[in-house]
């Protein structure tokens, strides 16, 4: 019998069961309802999992009251200060920060496979080149699964760890190429002379014809994105990835499951969404209190997109810091910025919401995606890549998720229930009869 234990009693028949609760390092403990249908014959129900954990995890916890982000541990303002991207991608995938051998070693073993194979190509050059950049991520990604599906053995861990070394390696080429698809200048195969992020920046926005430099102020700017966004527990996307893997599905194929949900504007599609929303404030002459105003009515579909979290009842902790980075990244472009005005406004709808009662009462704070997008403009980033820039940075965190599932020996497939409320049982009436 479990240490403490949960009751629950049917008061319709009397009959009761002892339900083991069970303790994690921090955050609310769980109740293992396991056992509740076959000794009660009920299912939960919990749309949109608002109270329940599908799993177990080790990787990133998150408390929404206090507004805290912890990566295996190690909170996001210090990692934020003081780590790299890349150095949070090896932490998240294998639970500890590398000595300075373990991580030159990583980061010699990502750079032997930055390059796509040639045939990829040919997935780009079938697209319009109006496409969304996320409709080309995951057809890119998911077509990943046509040229390595035969070397993976999704439960061999050896095998596992090269298709995570594989996709953190190749999603920033793949990002880059979809940029350059769009704008219709050529590919820019990687340079493994530079860092992780400067090769991003340099297959973005470099061209054969001319030297790129990446600004160093650029480089910090993205790396801070890249740590902050890199992963958040089991939200829509990586629970996507969790639950598609759980087949034993080839983890690519996974991970383009993964780039569909987040693409969404609810979740990672909000980025894009709150700079076309400052945009519409701004060519509207209207005041921001005007769309304050339509926020809170309910009669309109209007929502402040880059506001409230599902779990953060407080402010997200990654807005507060990517908020400052905002201030300084503007500040270095100096008062003629062309997006000083839409900074302005975020900062205005900002002043005004958290004074709003209607916000204060239902702890609707800025989110991560308030202030980035921003940043993102601010880089010369195409609005339709920014939640392409999210997936980079999620890669990781999605893939340290579907390694942890898959390397569980106990992981079983995920299979939720439901509520049915459908007809119930009716017999079929030939056509010319009804
Ligand atoms: C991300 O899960 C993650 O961890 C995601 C993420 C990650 O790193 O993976 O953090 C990244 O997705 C951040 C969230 C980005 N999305 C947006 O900024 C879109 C705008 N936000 C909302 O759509 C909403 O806040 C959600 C989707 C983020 C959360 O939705 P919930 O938890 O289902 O909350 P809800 O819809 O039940 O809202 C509760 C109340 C409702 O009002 P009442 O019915 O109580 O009267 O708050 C209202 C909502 O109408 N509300 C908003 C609002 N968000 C919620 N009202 C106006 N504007 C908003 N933005």
């Amino acid at each position: 019998m479990a240490d403490r234990t949960v009751t629950v009693t049917d008061n319709a028949t009397g009959k009761k069961v002892n339900l083991p609760v069970l303790d994690g390092t921090n955050g609310p403990s769980t109740i293992d309802i396991g056992t509740l249908y076959k000794e009660l014959g009920y299912f939960t129900y919990d749309p949109g999992y608002v109270s329940t954990a599908s799993c177990e995890s080790k990787i990133t916890f998150i408390d929404g009251d206090l507004g805290l982000l912890r990566y295996r541990g190690y909170p996001i303002e210090q990692l934020a200060e003081s780590s790299t991207f890349l150095e949070v991608c090896y932490l998240l995938l294998h639970g500890e920060l590398p000595d300075r051998q373990t991580f030159d070693a990583f980061e010699s073993r990502l750079k032997m496979h930055t390059l796509l194979d040639e045939k990829m190509r040919r997935f780009y050059l079938g697209f319009h080149n109006n496409s969304h950049p996320m409709a080309m991520m995951v057809a890119t990604v998911g077509a990943m699964s046509a040229f390595y599906h035969d070397q993976i053995d999704v439960h061999d861990a050896d095998s596992r760890e090269s298709a995570a070394n594989r996709l953190i390696a190749k999603v920033p080429t793949m990002a880059a190429w979809v940029y350059k698809y769009t704008v219709g200048q050529p590919f820019v195969y990687p340079d493994n002379n530079l860092d992780y992020v400067s090769n991003f920046l340099y297959m973005m926005f470099g061209l054969p014809t001319m030297d790129y430099q990446p600004s160093p102020a650029f480089v910090r700017a993205m790396d801070l994105i890249l740590i902050l966004h890199a992963d958040h527990e089991q939200n829509a996307s990586t629970s996507t990835v969790r639950l598609a893997g759980s087949s034993g599905a080839n983890p690519y194929a996974a991970l383009s499951a993964g780039i569909s949900s987040l693409w969404g504007p609810a979740h990672g599609g909000a980025n894009e969404a709150v700079i076309n929303m400052l945009e519409d404030i701004v060519r509207s002459g209207q005041s921001v209190s005007y769309y304050i105003e339509r926020a809170k009515d309910k009669d309109s579909k209007f929502r402040l997109m880059g506001f409230g979290h599902r779990v953060y009842k407080n402010y997200d902790p990654r807005a507060k810091i990517i908020r400052e980075v905002c201030h300084q990244l503007l500040a270095e472009l100096g008062e003629n910025n062309p997006h000083q005005q839409l900074l302005d406004t975020a900062m205005e709808l900002e002043r005004i919401a958290l004074e709003d009662e209607y916000f204060v009462a239902r702890k609707l704070y800025p989110n991560v995606d308030f202030y980035s997008g921003i940043i993102l403009r601010a880089m010369g980033i195409p609005l339709n890549m920014f939640t392409v820039i999210f997936a980079l940075a999620r890669t990781v965190g999605w893939i340290s998720h579907w390694k942890e599932h898959m390397s569980d020996p106990y992981a079983r497939i995920g299979r939720p229930r439901q509520l049915y409320t459908g007809a119930d049982q009716r017999d079929y009436v030939h056509i010319d009869q009804r």
